[in-house]
Order: structure tokens, then C-alpha cells, then sequence
């Protein structure tokens, strides 16, 4: 994609991964429309691009409303005309147990990771599908390609559901000879608020990865930016930092556990592009 002059769309724009690629997004030329709940913290991010001479739209919406995502769709349309990049970021971890009784926190899990994916993907398409060169990004997570991460069961679940959501609308495009870049984005541990705003929680986890005899895989959000703009430069489905990249752009910290999603990732787009599911028959 050319960059320059074009419009991105950042659900989770305010903090973490959206922010980052806001701005490395803002500095190749593209104008951004930020999308998030929190005033507050959508403002400052704006602020911060403004600042920079960055043309900046904050939406404060809600992605789990299908109606907050359309009113985003429509704003971006009048304001800007055009669409070249939906980036359907914002997620939440949560989830409990499923030992207690609370079914509260997966309802909101699901709704923001799995329904915001969808609503994002209702309100964005339209503008995107006829738009030459243009993308569609969700980010799901190893959560949701590499099996079970039990403990964390409501995101798994949602982040699972994300990526077949991405690999189903990569093959009904395919079937409807719409030729739109598709990009599942699986971020490595990142430095972000994903577990709340003291970020010392990282350091525990580089603290417990060392005592596990693993390295300190945790990166920051700036570096897995450039590891997105490299996925839509490369158009690629599956945007995930390649044992390259690990060296290149993250100080060669998650070189060993990509090579081992890669591996997984490989074997799952096979699984995809080989399917020969019998259309009139059971589906
Ligand atoms: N950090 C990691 O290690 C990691 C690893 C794998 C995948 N991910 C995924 O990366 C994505 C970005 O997360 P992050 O790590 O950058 O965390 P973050 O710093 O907490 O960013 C999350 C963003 O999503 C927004 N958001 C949350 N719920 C929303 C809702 N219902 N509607 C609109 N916006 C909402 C947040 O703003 P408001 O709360 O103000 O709405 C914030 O802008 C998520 O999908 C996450 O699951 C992160």
C-alpha cells in the first residue's frame, strides 16, 4: 500500500498496539481516525499526532455496539471520503473461570473481542471492498492460534473465534472475487495496558519467564508496529513477527517462539486453502 494521503481506521487507537501504529501509520502520510471509549485517553493520543502536524479524527465509541460502529463509519466517510484501512484492534483480556458462576466477564470478553470484530467488520467493509490496494486488519493473538491457553479460556475462546472469523472472510472474498488484503495480526507479549494501566506487570512476566529458563520475550509496542506496516506492505494474512523481524526490529527477544507459530501457521493455511468442504452437501 502507498501510504501517503490515505485514511486509516485504529479500533483500540487510544493506548498499546493502536496507538503505535497510529503514529507509525500518521508518519508515513496516512490520516487516522482513532476509535476507543475513554475520552480522555482517545483525546491525548489525538493530541499527541496533532501535535506532530498528523491529521488525527478521535471517535470515542463502543466497538461490542453495532450501532457506535456504524455512527465511526459513517463519521470517517464524511469526513475524510474515503477508506483505504481498517485496523479492527481493540480487545480486552478477561474472563474468569469457568468454575464459578460469573458469566458476566466472558459475555463482555466476547463481546468486545468477538462482536467488535464483527460490528467493525459490518461497518468497514462497504467502504473498503472496491477501495484499489486497500486492507482489513483484526488483531487476534497466539491465544487464538497456538491451542488452549486454559488459564486465560474467555480470551482464548474469543481470539480463536476472531481468526476463523478472518480465515471465513478471506475465503467468501475469495468466492465473491473481491480482492481485499486481509491481515490477522498476532502480537507477541507487548508492553501495553492490555492488564490494566500498572505496567509493572510486565516486568513480572519477563521476571517469570526468566525462572521458566525462557527468554525475556516481552516487547514493546513501537517495535511491533513496524512489524504491521511490514504485514500490509507485504499484504501478508498472517502478520506475526518472523524470526527476521524478532532480530531485526525486536532485539531477536520472541526469535524462538515464532519459529515455532510459524510452523503451526503454516500448517493451518494449508489446512485452509486445501479445503474441499462439499458445498451442497452437509454445508
Ligand atoms: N499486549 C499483548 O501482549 C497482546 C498480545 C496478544 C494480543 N493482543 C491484542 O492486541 C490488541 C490491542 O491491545 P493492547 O495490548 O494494545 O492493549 P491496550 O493498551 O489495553 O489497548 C486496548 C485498546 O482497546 C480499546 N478498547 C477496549 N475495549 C474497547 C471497546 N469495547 N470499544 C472500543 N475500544 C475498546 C482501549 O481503549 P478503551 O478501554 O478506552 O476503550 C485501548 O485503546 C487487543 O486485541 C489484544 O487482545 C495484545
Amino acid at each position: 500500500m502507498e501510504f501517503h494521503g490515505k485514511v486509516a481506521v485504529i479500533t483500540g487507537g487510544s493506548t498499546g498496539i493502536g496507538r503505535a501504529t497510529a503514529h507509525a501509520l500518521a508518519e508515513r502520510g496516512m490520516k487516522i481516525v482513532l476509535v476507543s471509549r475513554r475520552a480522555d485517553r482517545l483525546d491525548a493520543t489525538a493530541q499527541e499526532l496533532a501535535a506532530q502536524g498528523h491529521t488525527v479524527l478521535a471517535i470515542p465509541a463502543d466497538v461490542a455496539d453495532a450501532s457506535d460502529m456504524q455512527r465511526a463509519a459513517r463519521t470517517t466517510a464524511d469526513r475524510f471520503g474515503r477508506l483505504d484501512l481498517a485496523f479492527l484492534n481493540a480487545g480486552i483480556a478477561d474472563g474468569g473461570s469457568l468454575l464459578d458462576l460469573d458469566i458476566e466477564a466472558w459475555k463482555q470478553t466476547i463481546d468486545t473481542n468477538l462482536y467488535g470484530l464483527l460490528n467493525g467488520i459490518k461497518a468497514f467493509l462497504p467502504a473498503l471492498r472496491d477501495t484499489p490496494g486497500a486492507s482489513l486488519l483484526a488483531t487476534s493473538s497466539g491465544a487464538g492460534v497456538h491451542g488452549v491457553s486454559y488459564r486465560t479460556a474467555a480470551y482464548a475462546a474469543a481470539k480463536n473465534a476472531q481468526a476463523t472469523v478472518m480465515e471465513s472472510l478471506y475465503g467468501q472474498l475469495k468466492d465473491a472475487g473481491i480482492d481485499l488484503h486481509l491481515g490477522v495480526v498476532l502480537p507477541p507479549l507487548t508492553r501495553t495496558n492490555l492488564a490494566g494501566d500498572d505496567l509493572s506487570y510486565w516486568e513480572r512476566i519477563e521476571h517469570n519467564l526468566a525462572k521458566a529458563g525462557l527468554p525475556p520475550a516481552v516487547v514493546e509496542p513501537e517495535q511491533f508496529a513496524q512489524v504491521i506496516i511490514e504485514g500490509i506492505i507485504n499484504r501478508s494474512f498472517w502478520i506475526h513477527t518472523t524470526e527476521d523481524q524478532a532480530h531485526r526490529l525486536c532485539d531477536g527477544r520472541t526469535a524462538g517462539t515464532e519459529r515455532r507459530t510459524a510452523a503451526l501457521l503454516n500448517a493451518r493455511t494449508h489446512a485452509m486453502l486445501n479445503d474441499g468442504t462439499p458445498d451442497d452437501y452437509l454445508w
